[in-house]
């Protein structure tokens, strides 16, 4: 994608617990820009959590709402600073509208940090059967290729 079909706002990635929406609100606040959390927008819109979403009607549903909300923030909200749910990244298209809203910058921790963040924390959905261990080892070393894509720099 050349420079000047990607717009001027910055888009955060990462796995969960990496500190996507802090770092975004913190960064936001500094530039005078608009911050968004995707996974708010789409809780808020759909009137659920995204737990709920999960239980009741399941990821794909999840995902095909998770497109939309990126698809409409990018198209109403250029120049914002989004911080993505951590999955967002599995949908080509997804990654495309990433890099048509801006610069986008994948968030790192080590396992044992994010183990600390997301491990009890009954609030996030469980993504595998592979209990919270196994399930961040295994779905970061999935997900790092797509990151690594999508992403211009990481932090
Ligand atoms: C998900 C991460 C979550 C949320 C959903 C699925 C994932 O976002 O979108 O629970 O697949 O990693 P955060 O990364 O903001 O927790």
């Amino acid at each position: 994608m050349s420079d000047e079909t990607r717009g001027a706002g910055l888009v955060l990635v990462g796995y969960r617990g990496t500190g996507k929406s802090s770092l975004g609100r913190l960064v936001a606040e500094r530039a005078g820009a608009a911050f968004l959390d995707a996974d708010a927008v789409l809780e808020r819109q759909r009137g659920e959590s995204i737990r709920r979403i999960f239980e009741s009607l399941g990821e794909p549903i999840f995902r095909d709402w998770e497109h939309e909300t990126l698809a409409a923030i990018v198209q109403d909200q250029p120049g914002c600073v989004l911080a993505t749910g951590g999955g967002a990244v599995l949908r080509a298209d997804n990654r495309r509208l990433m890099r048509a809203h801006g610069l986008v910058v994948w968030l790192t921790a080590d396992l044992r940090t994010l183990e600390r963040r997301i491990g009890g924390d009954s609030s996030r959905p469980a993504l595998t059967a592979l209990g919270a261990v196994g399930e961040i080892a295994t779905l970061v070393r999935q997900r790092e290729p797509l990151y690594r894509e999508v992403a211009d720099r990481s932090v």
